[in-house]
């Protein structure tokens, strides 16, 4: 390969770009993967380039079909999955269209959890829906309706969460899976909630798993990022369409996930210790009209969630008697959680989901997926979880219902 050496009797400018984008060569390698800085990678001559380019032989041209930071993480998601392939993407949500679109066409259906996350439910009915392909909402804890469902009309995807948001729904995974391609569907699953530590669809039989990396997999709320694994062509089907779609990953937000990935099963292990802490703490309180917690025995899908998830996991959500208000008035008075709608950090969230995230959804599928408007949902954190009990008390007697005021139900409240 023919290497430029910046030259005395070249231009000023020209030395300076060739000087200042040489790539060292490196021996030993890092204790870290590399952020791989640029938007262009440069071949040895034509021949090369060309395969390069057209996929004919393993390399980087163009950091839209590929760089090595994001590949890294790719594969490392694929890795904790277990999963053949995988591919990293800017956000869950493009992770989420990347792994659905890829699969269907105008005149396709897709059958979808009733209990899903508010933009991927929009997504579904309204980008989705323009474009021709219709979706069912179903309760996935009835197999008979999902089998129903399946059977109505031939159908391309089954799409789950493992653990719904934001109610924590837990649907029987490897029974959905068989269900599914009995019906020659392929079963998706949002892993958000649960991160590959508590559960890796793809040995329950699902066919791609895909996750918002912006949350636990990274977990310091600084990056957005979202991942897809599963076999290779079903891969292969969605990097081609990333390269038509966009959406890319910047390689340092690749990084940034990569730095999260070896601290996951620690965070993890915190993160529901404390859980575990809060619901003990809330349930059966005066105040407190219900608790959802995956462990508990008062959670509907318990024992699905005991032989599902390696743990209880860092969601919990509960409803307060006093409705839209008491959740205000709790929220309001929390110290420590930061009033955002995220969840998966460091830091502890707790989110009024009716206006923050499912505010797409109107008051009667807000019904429909079991949003009360008195639902807080919280994303536990790291903080110690002295401190946050103690928070949690003093929210408690702020939200009391004799002295908040009751919203009428459906009441939307502005949180954040
Ligand atoms: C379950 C679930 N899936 C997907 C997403 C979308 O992730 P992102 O914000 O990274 O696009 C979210 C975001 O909150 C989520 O909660």
């Amino acid at each position: 390969m023919p290497v430029y050496d910046p030259a005395m009797e070249d231009g000023f400018t020209t030395r300076a770009i060739r000087a200042s984008t040489r790539v060292p060569r490196v021996d030993q390698p890092p204790s870290s993967v590399p952020i791989y800085q640029a938007a262009t990678f440069a071949s040895a001559d034509a021949d090369e380039l060309g395969a390069v380019t057209t996929g004919r032989q393993p390399g980087y041209v163009y950091a839209r079909l590929g760089n090595p930071t994001v590949d890294a993480l790719a594969e490392a998601f694929a890795a904790l999955h277990g999963a053949e392939a995988g591919f990293a993407a800017a956000t869950g949500m493009a992770a989420i269209h990347l792994a659905v679109a890829s699969q269907v066409a105008a005149g396709d259906r897709i059958v979808a959890t009733r209990a899903l996350y508010g933009t991927t439910r929009s997504l579904f009915s309204t980008v989705l829906a323009r474009a021709g392909v219709a979706t069912a909402f179903v309760d996935a804890t009835d197999s008979a309706a999902v089998e129903a469902a399946l059977a109505a009309a031939p159908t391309r995807i089954l799409y789950l969460e493992t653990i719904s948001n934001p109610t924590l729904v837990v649907p029987d995974l490897a029974e959905l899976a068989a269900l599914a391609h009995r019906h020659g569907a392929t079963l998706v699953v949002d892993n958000t909630f649960a991160s590959p530590y508590l559960c890796r669809p793809l040995e329950l039989g699902a066919d791609l798993v895909v996750e918002s990396a912006t949350k636990y997999i990274a977990g310091h709320s600084d990056v957005l990022a979202g991942a897809v694994a599963g076999s290779r062509p079903l891969i292969d089907a969605i990097r081609a369409l990333h390269v038509d779609t966009g959406g890319t990953l910047a390689p340092f937000s690749a990084f940034l996930v990569l730095r999260g990935i070896p601290t996951l099963a620690l965070r993890m292990e915190r993160h529901q210790a404390t859980a575990s802490v809060l619901a003990d703490l809330l349930e059966g309180r005066p105040g407190v009209h219900r608790v959802w917690y995956p462990p508990r025995p008062s959670h509907p899908q318990h024992a699905i969630a005991a032989r599902q998830l390696g743990g209880g996991g860092g969601m919990l959500a509960f409803e307060l008697d006093g409705g839209a208000a008491a959740g205000r008035a709790f929220i309001d008075a929390l110290r420590i959680p930061e009033r955002t709608a995220s969840l998966g950090s460091i830091h502890t969230i707790v989110v009024h989901p009716p206006s923050t995230t499912h505010r797409q959804l109107a008051p009667d599928q807000l019904a429909e997926a079991g949003i009360a408007p008195g639902l807080l949902r919280v994303s536990v954190g790291l903080e110690d979880a002295a401190d946050l009990a103690a928070d949690f008390e003093r929210a408690l007697g702020a939200a009391d219902p004799t002295t908040a005021a009751a919203d009428s139900p459906g009441a939307r409240p502005a949180i954040t």
